[in-house]
């Protein structure tokens, strides 16, 4: 069995057929899938498709390009929504300085503002880093934002970086570039890390997989970075679901 420990369900790509992206999720044998939210709205509907589902769990958070909505107003929104039982943790949260859509301080004060968000409701943060990497680990060991463990999604990080994450508490999660022939990088990344402390996800609809590169990613596609992992540390998939998916469960708290 296994997990996607990062999708985007509620995204407007899934409105006509989620009733089949799950269908062959199931088939796919990934039988939980963390849906993380990115703005208020995609929070809201996180919940509310985990409410429904069994199997779905939510983030709750705003994602780096949407930081300048995070008002107190909203921060007190995604509080009241975290206090639903199907919540494991808060994000995505983070810093993007690839494309730079909300202001760098604006940026940084909305991180900030959810990590002590995410310790007050003693939950694991998501965080989405694109060209961030030392503020991100500044922010991270100044305001020990992995206390309560904490989840570095689609990794994109030297080898040294993520010794240092997993030293403060963090997971590294990997997506579909792990599978593209030029991840040199996340390759050394996957091979040398604890295997304790790796979780595998789509970030979907975005970085599909090969060989489905340039199409909708969907949660039946995590299966293709299970079999690149296992590739990458020579053991059978099944050995990867299993691992993953008690790091999983693990770091997110699940029954
Ligand atoms: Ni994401």
């Amino acid at each position: 069995m296994l997990i996607d420990s990062h999708a985007h369900l509620q995204d407007r790509e899934y409105k006509n057929d989620l009733d089949q992206v799950m269908a062959r999720a199931a088939r796919a044998g990934v039988n939980t899938i963390i849906c993380i939210g990115f703005d208020y709205s995609a929070s809201q509907k996180a919940v509310d498709l985990a409410k429904k589902n069994n199997n779905i769990y939510a983030a709750v958070g705003i994602h780096p390009h949407d930081a300048k909505t995070l008002d107190e107003q909203t921060l007190e929104k995604l509080y009241n929504l975290a206090l639903n039982p199907k919540v494991v943790a808060i994000g995505e949260m983070g810093l993007d300085y690839y494309r730079n859509l909300s202001p760098v301080e604006q940026q940084k004060k909305a991180f900030v503002e959810q990590i002590k968000l995410a310790q007050e409701l003693k939950k694991p943060v998501v965080i989405h880093d694109r060209d961030a990497h030392q503020d991100i680990l500044d922010i991270i060991k100044r305001e020990k934002a992995g206390i309560n463990g904490g989840i570095m999604h689609c990794y994109s990080g030297q080898l040294p970086l993520a010794v240092e994450l997993i030293k403060e508490g963090f997971y590294i999660s990997f997506a579909g570039p792990l599978t593209f022939k030029n991840a040199k990088k996340s390759h050394e990344v996957a091979q040398k890390i604890n295997l304790d402390r790796i979780l595998i996800e789509t970030d979907c609809p975005y970085l599909t997989p090969e060989p489905f590169r340039g199409k909708r990613n969907e949660p039946a596609h995590v299966k293709l970075v299970a079999q690149k992992l296992a590739e990458i540390r020579n053991l059978e998939v099944e050995e990867i679901a299993h691992i993953t998916s008690s790091n999983t469960k693990r770091v997110f708290q699940l029954d």
